[in-house]
């Protein structure tokens, strides 16, 4: 099926490109004089060390240049991405590459891009400036991303004049705002991700977040957010995605326009809210990152899980069983909140869950009693099951085999006891493995990892397990961090770790 469809777009293209060939002019096909200039007037204040503008070159066809998409028909600049897409391993993580970003400034010559409707400049350094407040004026911008460039100060309130914009990503920088009335004139706005951004003056982002109407992702994590303001009639019809992650709110339950009618749950399955489990990590960005990094393995994890996460406070929960149930809601996440210590029987019948995250929860349960609750439909689909820092215990049992769709299991520092069952082989999707600080002991084999070609983070630190597997095993999996400490792996180098490309040791 794919297969077909790739050969399809290829035809297509070929037939694109004859075309223009056909046509053989390129007096609307290819770039414009003055576009091209803006662009090498853009490229003039840039440092670009790993020659990523390399092929901006006088006199070329700018449609042609790294990063640049030109409408088929006016010839006129649509998309300027050039977003770092580099990243470098250090450390057992992923971090952007500092040697492939750019360096310098914003040159306004981007005004000259009258057509302009996505401009992509993650990930460069803009030396701790201002957000020039020419953006505001690039008018047809529909998609504006400015994540983790080094931007410092208040958000230029002009920005709210991008009213097609559909989509507006600062976060990660060193940004203000003292309101949100700027946002308000943004009514296709569908992604705002302001993570990061200090909204401790902006008491009026909910009022203001609920008259954008077309919003389905509100990402307002580590935003210094301090209070939850109620909110008698709830607009948010399309939201799908709210992220409150690390802000720390004065009111502990999640308000009534949360978890009200069951209706509004259906629109707001997402409640991501991570409540400071460790305050002094979040209390700084710049320290926080350090722990983090930017786009590593782990922060892959951090990432799946904020999506998904969902924290329901204490009154919200049986509400949002219920609404998980009735609604399909496909996360739950119920991070350093009070729970009733036991996952309940009734959850068994949420069938659409892809996210189950955990952590600071005080569960005491058994580790088979919670596979056997989710181990009917629930496995099917669940991609994410953390399950962190309560007093689970018992073995693991063969139902593991039956998360066939499982990407993280994460069930570290518990008391599991006993031998990690050979059905584990079963979990062909899974990428990050973390079991450390349980009882586990016995023997892994090769038999465990057979199906295991996509195990990128593998750690059981702290158990008593023993790793037995013959001298010249290659095992089908690329991993970047691996935890066997405490682990028997015998007397000899383990040869296997020579395969391991992405490791460093
Ligand atoms: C260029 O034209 C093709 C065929 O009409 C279309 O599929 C493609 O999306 C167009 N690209 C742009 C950037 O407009
Ligand atoms: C902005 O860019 C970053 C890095 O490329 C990416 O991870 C993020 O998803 C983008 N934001 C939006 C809203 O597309
Ligand atoms: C742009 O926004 C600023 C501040 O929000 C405002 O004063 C100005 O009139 C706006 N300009 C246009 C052209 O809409
Ligand atoms: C956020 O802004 C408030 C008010 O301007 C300020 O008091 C606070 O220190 C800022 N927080 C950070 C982490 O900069
Ligand atoms: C709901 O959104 C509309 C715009 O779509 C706005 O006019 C209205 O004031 C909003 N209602 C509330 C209660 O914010
Ligand atoms: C493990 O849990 C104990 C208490 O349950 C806690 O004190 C300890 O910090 C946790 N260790 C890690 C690495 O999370
Ligand atoms: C796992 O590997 C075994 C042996 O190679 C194979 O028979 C089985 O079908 C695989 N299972 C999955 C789920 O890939
Ligand atoms: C594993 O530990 C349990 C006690 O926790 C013990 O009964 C069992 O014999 C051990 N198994 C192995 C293979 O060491
Ligand atoms: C670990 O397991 C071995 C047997 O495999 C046993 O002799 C040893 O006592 C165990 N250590 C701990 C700390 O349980």
């Amino acid at each position: 099926m794919s297969v077909v469809l790739v050969f399809a777009l290829f035809l297509f293209e070929l037939l694109v490109i004859s075309i223009s060939f056909c046509n053989g002019s390129s007096d609307h096909m290819g770039c414009l004089e003055n576009e091209r200039e803006a662009l090498l007037r853009f490229k003039q204040d840039l440092q670009d060390p790993s020659n990523r503008l390399a092929s901006w070159n006088i006199g070329g066809d700018c449609c042609a240049w790294a990063g640049i998409v030109c409408d088929n028909v006016t010839g006129h600049i649509i998309e300027l991405n050039l977003r770092n897409p580099f990243t470098y391993y250090q450390r057992s993580r992923y971090k952007a590459n500092p040697r492939s970003m750019l360096v310098g400034k914003v040159n306004p010559s981007l005004l000259d891009l009258n057509h302009l409707s996505y401009l992509g400049l993650s990930f460069n350094d803009f030396q701790g400036v201002q957000i020039p407040r020419f953006i505001g004026s690039i008018r047809n911008l529909r998609y504006l991303n400015l994540s983790d460039t080094q931007f410092v100060g208040m958000i230029p309130p002009p920005l709210g004049n991008l009213s097609n914009l559909k989509s507006l990503d600062l976060s990660l920088n060193y940004l203000y705002v003292e309101n949100f009335l700027w946002l308000s004139g943004l009514s296709f706005l569908e992604q705002l991700d302001l993570c990061y951004v200090n909204l401790s003056k902006a008491s009026d982002w909910l009022l203001v977040a609920n008259t954008l109407p077309s919003l389905v992702e509100l990402r307002l994590s580590n935003c210094q957010l301090h209070h939850l303001p109620p909110l008698t009639i709830s607009n948010f019809s399309s939201l799908t995605v709210l992220d409150l992650s690390f802000d720390q709110f004065d009111n502990s339950l999640i308000p009534g326009w949360c978890c009200g009618p069951p209706k509004l749950l259906a629109q707001l399955p997402t409640i991501s809210g991570w409540r400071a489990q460790d305050k002094a990590k979040s209390a700084s960005l710049a320290r926080f990152r350090k722990v983090l990094g930017n786009s590593n393995t782990f922060e892959l994890l951090v990432e799946k899980i904020k999506t998904y996460l969902a924290t329901f406070g204490k009154g919200c929960l049986s509400a949002a069983r219920v609404c998980c149930a009735k609604h399909s809601s496909r996360d739950i996440g119920l991070s350093y909140n009070s729970l009733e210590r036991r996952i309940p029987r009734s959850m068994a019948s949420l069938c659409n869950l892809r996210t189950i995250y955990l952590s600071g929860a005080k569960l005491s349960q058994e580790i088979s009693d919670i596979f056997d609750i989710f181990s009917g439909c629930v496995s099917k689909e669940l991609e994410i099951l953390v399950l962190q820092s309560s007093s689970i215990s018992g073995h693991l049992t063969e139902q593991i085999g039956h998360f066939k769709n499982l990407d993280t299991l994460d069930l570290g520092n518990y008391s599991i006891v006993g031998l990690v069952p050979l059905s584990l082989n079963e979990l062909s999707k899974l990428r990050i493995l973390h079991l450390p600080d349980n009882k586990l002991n016995g023997t892994l084999s090769e038999i465990h990892f057979v199906n295991l070609t996509k195990l990128s983070v593998f750690s059981v630190n702290e158990n008593n397990l023993t790793l037995k597997v013959n001298h010249d095993w290659v095992p089908p999996f690329q991993l970047v961090q691996l935890g066997l400490r405490s682990c028997y792996v015998g007397s000899r180098f383990p040869q296997w770790l020579h395969s391991q490309k992405l490791y460093k040791f």
